[in-house]
């Protein structure tokens, strides 16, 4: 080997001694995005195969957090929490004693009252044809969803989705009726 040769050689080896050398310096410095994807990966896989392979009652389950009971929310419900929620039906109904009825009938005195009885009050077909009173379990049913209830109803409101609302919504009803029936166990 001649001289220049070597000097190429060698210069050839200094080189890759660099890069290499280089590239664990800059590993150190900056950490490499790959692991970070690679760990991500399995972790969506996992997360979508339930539900592509049919198998999302884990996930639900983790989603949906199960309600507690009825008797159980309307025994720790605050009627004053209810009075806030009481805000969406304002706009049809009043809730007060002795208050007029609106584009609803007045609220008070309902928990456990009959169906469809307020005087002076023009109720749909739906509800006069309903039997029964308004009990806590049917109190619940319908503000669930009014048109599920009683199909008809014109009782144009969606529902109060969350059962601690509705809770706290029948505890305030409950507190604005003379005489309420025992609350549920
Ligand atoms: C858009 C107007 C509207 C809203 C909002 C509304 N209601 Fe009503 N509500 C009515 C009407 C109208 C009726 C009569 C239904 C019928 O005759 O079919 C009614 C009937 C009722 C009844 C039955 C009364 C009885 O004498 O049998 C209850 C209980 C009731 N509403 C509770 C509520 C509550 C609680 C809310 C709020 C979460 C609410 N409503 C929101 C219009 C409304």
């Amino acid at each position: 080997m001649s001289i220049k040769a070597q000097m190429i050689a060698g210069a050839i080896l200094v080189a890759l001694i660099l890069t290499v050398v280089s590239n664990m310096v800059g590993d150190l410095l900056v950490p490499r995005p790959k692991p970070v994807a690679v760990a991500e990966a399995p972790a969506e896989q996992a997360a979508s195969e339930p539900a592509a392979s049919g198998q999302a009652a884990p996930q639900q389950a983790a989603q949906a957090e199960p309600e507690p009971p009825m008797p159980a929310l309307l025994a720790a419900a605050k009627p004053e929490e209810g009075k806030t929620v009481a805000k969406k039906c304002a706009s049809c109904h009043t809730f007060d004693p002795g208050a007029p009825n609106r584009v609803g009938p007045n609220l008070a005195d309902m928990v456990g009252a009959d169906i469809a009885a307020k005087p002076g009050y023009a109720y749909s077909e739906a509800l006069t044809a309903k039997p029964g009173n308004w009990s806590y379990e049917n109190l619940d049913a319908f503000l669930t969803k009014p048109a599920g209830f009683a199909p008809g109803t014109k009782m144009t409101f969606a529902g109060v989705p969350a059962a601690a609302d509705r809770a706290a919504l029948i505890a305030y009803m409950r507190s604005l009726t003379a005489n309420p029936p025992p609350l549920p166990r």
